[in-house]
């Protein structure tokens, strides 16, 4: 815990947003079961009304909305509804796992000291979509992902913490993918999210704060190796 920080009431209140299969909200729902992550969740919400992620949170109990930008002018009036059913959640985290839409700045600013991502590469590599096919087209040994803060520049904010795997001779993008899904992000954002609401990181002046100081370098997991996470 650092100094001078106030601590927010636990267990932490998240709001999560998912575009797809939800598997990094299934890693926090059991994360929060499990007890290694003492936090709540106050909604799920999802901009694909028949996203599987959406089934997972509903059999997991959790309150859901789904918003369907089509039903909205432009993306500014969609961020703007999203904003208001997320703001009276009153969350202290807004957890974007697997969303996969752009969001407008005044999204980003209205969030902006408690809105974080996970990125499927090791960042600042690979910013935007098909992280899995460029780490194998550029011959990369390691591949991995990021948990981050999110500014108004995509993929580009202040980092959290990074994990990583070896990259195997006889990948394809989706094996890849796939591995990278189980062996890192499942363990990684629940590890990051469990920083943020203990209070380990904390996130001032748009820099990352841990243990007292500015994180000069993010911890850097590897999930070969590593088994207690
Ligand atoms: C993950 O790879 C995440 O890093 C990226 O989108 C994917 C979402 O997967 N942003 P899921 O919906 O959590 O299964």
């Amino acid at each position: 815990m650092i100094d001078g920080t106030p601590r927010a009431a636990q267990p932490a209140r998240l709001v999560v947003l998912i575009s797809g299969r939800g598997r990094n909200l299934d890693a926090i729902i059991r994360a929060i079961e499990s007890g290694l992550l003492d936090a709540r969740i106050e909604l799920v919400a999802c901009n694909r009304i028949n996203a599987e992620g959406l089934r997972i949170a509903r059999l997991a109990g959790l309150r859901t909305a789904a918003i369907d930008p089509k039903a909205f002018a432009d993306r500014e009036s969609f961020d703007l509804a999203l904003g208001n059913r997320i703001a009276a959640a009153a969350p202290d985290w807004v957890v974007l796992a697997g969303y996969m839409r752009i969001l407008s700045s005044a999204f980003v600013q209205r969030f902006a000291d408690r809105l974080v991502n996970i990125h499927p590469s090791l960042l600042p590599r690979y910013k935007g979509l098909d992280t899995h096919a460029r780490a194998l087209a550029n011959g990369d040994a390691r591949h991995g992902a990021s948990v981050h803060f999110v500014t108004p520049d995509l993929d580009a904010g202040p980092l959290i913490r990074q994990g990583s795997i070896a990259v195997d001779r006889g990948d394809s993008h989706e094996t890849l993918a796939d591995r990278l899904m189980q062996r890192v992000e499942q363990r990684l954002y629940p590890a990051a999210l469990a920083d943020l609401v203990d209070g380990r990181v904390v996130y001032r002046q748009g820099r990352v704060w841990r243990d007292e100081r500015i994180q000069e370098q993010c911890p850097h997991v590897d999930y070969d190796t590593s088994v207690d996470e």
